[in-house]
């Protein structure tokens, strides 16, 4: 991270403390004030009419929806099962949830290794965007973890032919959880990333 440069350990202890405090996934609101220097210019409703955004960009975009909607599947699949409309949940279940394991954590490494160095160099004044945005997919990998944990203790528990009612419940909670981090990184993500697309010409490559 650009942070760690010509910084002692005691300093960057105390760096890191701050950030995950104040822009934590968990707590916060939206990109802070001095971060949305172009977020502010580029309003997310004129991205498509501008002249530099692109195909690959839709791409990206498209990719961020598809992990809202396949999330949003399986959070009404356990509240179907909850409510006693099983269905086909266990299959759907696990073949859903692994989808969206392999296809974010994937999604997060080409981000981790291409798109936040390249994007990164092109504005200083963004700098600690990618610390926060960088911040987010440590995060989220934990809470990935809980995700795969939880889904397969309802996953035993039909395998042993039990309804699996108290197992659902947990995992609801930890799915919904899930929906409110991830949605808070894809917004703010889209919000550093579009713009830096739309000013500089940047490609997604
Ligand atoms: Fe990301
Ligand atoms: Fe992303």
């Amino acid at each position: 991270m650009c942070i760690r440069r010509g910084l002692s350990e005691a300093a960057l202890g105390r760096i890191l403390t701050f950030m995950s405090e104040t822009f934590s996934i968990e707590t916060r609101k939206g990109l802070p004030e001095h971060l949305r220097v172009l977020a502010d210019l580029y309003p997310r409703a004129e991205w498509r009419r501008h002249m530099n955004f692109n195909d690959l960009t839709a791409f990206w975009l498209e990719r961020h929806l598809m992990f809202r909607q396949v999330l949003d599947k399986v959070i009404g699949d356990t509240q179907a099962h909850l409510d006693g409309n099983s269905g086909r949940y266990g299959p759907e279940l696990s073949r859903y949830t692994g989808f969206f394991l392999d296809q974010l954590h994937g999604h997060h490494q080409i981000e981790d290794q291409h798109y936040f160095p390249q994007f990164m160099a092109m504005d200083k004044r963004l700098e600690q965007a990618f610390d926060i945005l960088d911040a987010d997919h440590h995060a989220l990998d934990h809470h990935l973890q809980q995700l795969a944990d939880h889904t397969n203790h309802v996953l035993s528990a039909l395998q042993q032919g039990q309804k699996a009612r108290d197992e659902a419940g947990r995992l609801l909670a930890v799915q919904e959880g899930f929906k409110t981090f991830l949605d808070r990184h894809l917004m703010d993500e889209e919000e550093i990333i579009v713009p830096i697309v739309l000013e500089y010409g940047a490609e997604m490559s």
